[in-house]
C-alpha cells in the first residue's frame, strides 16, 4: 500500500486526480492538505471538504497558510477563466461544508504524519509548493523521513503555460519549489513535457459517467467548463489531466521516461518560475550545480496506458 498526502489546489483536474486516489486500490490516502492556486486558500479547502463529503473520503483536509513561500509575492489572481469562479467549474459548490477541518495547518499536518510514519509516505503535492517549502523550513530532518515527493509542475523541454517559460504552479510560488527541489528528499517532477499529451474527452469522460454513475456524474459536471476552456484554446473536446499523471506514477512508473539530474527554478526577472535541469549525463559546465541532489524531470510518457489505467480506476 502506498501512503499518499496529497498537497492540491481543487481546481478541476486537481478533483479528477483526488477520485484517482481515492478509488486506486493501492493507495491509503491519509491526508489532504490545501494550498492556494486555482482559487484563493479559502476556495480551495472548502472544495476539498466538498469532494471529501460527496465521495466518502475517509482522510482528513488540513488547509495551507494561503500565502507564498516569499513574503514579498502577493497572491490575488485565479484562473477563473479555467476552473471556473468556484474552482469546480461554477457548478454551485455550497457556501460552507459542514466537516471539520484539521486544527493543524497544512505544513504542520504533514511534519507529523510524516514523522509518525518514516520513510513511508509519499507526498504528491499538484499545486504550488508552498506548503512543502514551509514543512520543509520548520522541520528540514522530514526530508530524510519521506519516501518520495511527486509533482505536478514545471516545463523543461517545452514552453509553460502561464509565461512563455513557467508552468502555472512553479510560476505561483518559484521560491518555495526552488527549496523542494534542492532539498536532499527524491523528488519526480510529472510537468507540462508529459502532462500535455495526456487528454480526457469529452466523450470518454460521458461513456464513463453513463457506466459508473454518481462519484462520475459530479466529475464530469465539474469538468465541463474546464474542457470548454480547453477546448477554445488547446487541445479540442478534451481536458489535458495534469495532476491525475502526478497520481499514476505513483503507482505505475514504468509508463513515464525521467532524465536524472539536479533542478532548479528562476526567481524572478523574464523567466520567473522556468525549471531548469541540468543532466547527469552532461559534465559541462563542470562544476555547476554539482552538490545539488539529483532529481528525476519526466520527459517521457505512454500516454495510451496512462489514459486507459485512469479510466479504469476512475
Ligand atoms: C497545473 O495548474 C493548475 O491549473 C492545474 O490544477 C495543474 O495543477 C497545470 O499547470
Ligand atoms: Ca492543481
Amino acid at each position: 500500500m502506498h501512503k499518499v498526502i496529497f498537497d492540491t489546489d481543487p481546481g478541476v483536474d486537481d478533483a479528477m486526480a483526488l477520485l484517482f486516489l481515492h478509488n486506486h486500490p493501492e493507495i491509503d490516502l491519509i491526508g489532504i492538505t490545501t494550498v492556494f492556486g486555482n482559487a484563493a486558500i479559502e476556495t480551495t479547502t472548502r472544495n476539498a471538504l466538498f469532494l471529501k463529503r460527496e465521495w466518502g473520503i475517509a482522510a482528513p483536509v488540513a488547509r495551507g497558510e494561503g500565502k507564498t513561500y516569499n513574503p514579498m509575492r502577493n497572491p490575488t489572481d485565479w484562473p477563473v477563466m479555467i476552473h471556473g469562479h468556484d474552482g469546480l467549474g461554477n457548478i454551485d459548490v455550497p457556501e460552507a461544508i459542514d466537516l471539520p477541518v484539521d486544527p493543524r495547518p497544512a505544513h504542520r499536518f504533514i511534519i507529523e504524519t510524516v514523522r509518525a510514519n518514516p520513510g513511508e509516505v509519499t507526498l504528491i503535492a499538484v499545486g504550488r509548493m508552498s506548503n512543502l517549502a514551509y514543512a520543509l523550513k520548520e522541520d528540514p530532518e522530514i526530508a530524510g523521513l519521506v519516501r518520495q515527493v511527486i509533482i505536478m509542475g514545471g516545463a523543461f523541454d517545452v514552453p509553460g503555460n502561464i509565461t512563455p517559460a513557467a508552468e502555472a504552479n512553479i510560476h505561483g510560488d518559484p521560491e518555495a519549489a526552488d527549496a523542494v527541489m534542492t532539498a536532499p528528499w527524491k523528488v519526480v517532477v510529472v510537468g507540462l513535457d508529459v502532462t500535455m499529451k495526456t487528454v480526457m474527452t469529452r466523450r470518454r469522460l460521458a461513456e464513463l459517467t453513463a457506466q459508473n454513475g454518481r462519484s462520475l456524474k459530479l466529475l464530469s459536471a465539474v469538468s465541463q467548463f474546464y474542457i470548454d476552456f480547453y477546448g477554445r484554446h488547446v487541445e479540442g473536446e478534451g481536458m489535458v489531466v495534469h495532476d491525475s499523471c502526478a497520481c499514476i506514477y505513483l503507482v505505475a512508473p514504468e509508463l513515464f521516461e525521467t532524465r536524472s539530474g539536479a533542478i532548479r527554478v528562476v526567481c524572478g526577472g523574464i523567466a520567473d518560475g522556468q525549471t531548469i535541469q541540468k543532466p547527469d549525463a552532461r559534465s559541462f559546465p563542470p562544476g555547476n550545480w554539482d552538490g545539488l541532489p539529483s532529481q528525476h524531470a519526466c520527459i517521457g510518457i505512454d500516454a495510451e496506458k496512462v489514459m486507459a489505467l485512469l479510466d479504469e480506476t476512475l
